[in-house]
This record gives C-alpha cells, sequence and structure tokens, in this order.
C-alpha cells in the first residue's frame, strides 16, 4: 500500500515538472504584432525542442538545441529593437537594458555547458528559466510597445523585409 503511494507521488512529480517544462502556447500570450508573435512561437518551439531533448537524455541534441535556441532569441531581440526605434518607442532604453541582462545570462549558461558543467543540468536551467522570463517579458515590456509597434508597421512592410533579412539572414524566421 505504501508502495502504491510512493508510486503514485513520483507519478505525480513527474507530471507536475511536464507541465511546467512544455511550452504550451497560449492566444494570450500574442501582443497582436503578428511578426513578433510568431517569432515568440518560434522560440516556446525551441524550448520544446529543448525539453524533447532532455526528456530524451539526448546530449548532442542539447548541445545543437542550445546553440539555436540561443542564436535566434539574440537576433529575435536585435529584430524586436530596430522595430521599436523605428517606431520611436520612449522606453526603448529600459527595453534595451533588459535584453542585455537576459543575453549575459543565456551566455553564462552557454559558458557552462561548454565549460563541463553537466549538459542537462544547464539544459534544465535554460529551458526553466526562458520559460519563465519570456512569459512575464511578453505580458509586460513587449505588450507596452504593441499598440505603438502596431500603428507605425501599417506603413512600413519593405522595411521590416530588408530588416528580417539583414537581422536573420537565411533561418525561417516566421512561418
Ligand atoms: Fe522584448
Amino acid at each position: 500500500m505504501q508502495m502504491f503511494g510512493v508510486e503514485v507521488a513520483i507519478a505525480f512529480l513527474r507530471l507536475k515538472e511536464m507541465v511546467v517544462s512544455y511550452f504550451v502556447w497560449n492566444a494570450s500570450y500574442d501582443i497582436g504584432v503578428d511578426i513578433i508573435d510568431s517569432q515568440h512561437r518560434r522560440i516556446a518551439d525551441y524550448v520544446n525542442d529543448l525539453h524533447h531533448a532532455i526528456e530524451h537524455n539526448d546530449v548532442s541534441e542539447v548541445y545543437s538545441v542550445m546553440d539555436r535556441l540561443k542564436d535566434y532569441t539574440v537576433d529575435h531581440f536585435s529584430f524586436e529593437e530596430q522595430l521599436m526605434a523605428r517606431a520611436g518607442y520612449p522606453l526603448l532604453d529600459d527595453h534595451l537594458l533588459i535584453h542585455e541582462k537576459f543575453c549575459e545570462h543565456m551566455e553564462l549558461l552557454r559558458e557552462q555547458l561548454h565549460g563541463g558543467t553537466d549538459p542537462m543540468n544547464v539544459a534544465r536551467k535554460m529551458r526553466t528559466g526562458l520559460m519563465r522570463w519570456l512569459l512575464q517579458h511578453i505580458k509586460e515590456e513587449d505588450q507596452n510597445y504593441a499598440s505603438l509597434v502596431r500603428k507605425a508597421l501599417r506603413k512600413e512592410s519593405s522595411w521590416v523585409s530588408a530588416t528580417l533579412k539583414r537581422v536573420f539572414g537565411s533561418v525561417d524566421h516566421h512561418a
């Protein structure tokens, strides 16, 4: 009986970890700027790829996803910053600082990954940290610029295409 209780507790903890660790996108996370929303969804997909690699104990996939996830997030920040600047967003400097701090955090994890720390440990930190940070950031700081950027974007389609190409290169940034 006691054994059964322990098994249930373990199964519950495992289920709880899966729920917390897997990024299920919700329409309430959209800020209403399509090109940014699709990039945020892409980051969520990368978090789930990382989750998958952790679940399968796939070390080489962890290294690969960690690199792609960091590169894509840095490119996303760069694009978003240029978009805010183009729209004349008044709180741009504060937003830049927030991105910079998170980039430093990702760089620290990357150094740990390549410096001998258990890759699964680093991957778990990245997965949980990025998921929590992104949700909070989307709902607060990104939401703050949304209406201004939405208005500015109406007449900037060629600038957006050129900037996407320049920032992301050949990466498919919005499908
Ligand atoms: Fe942002």
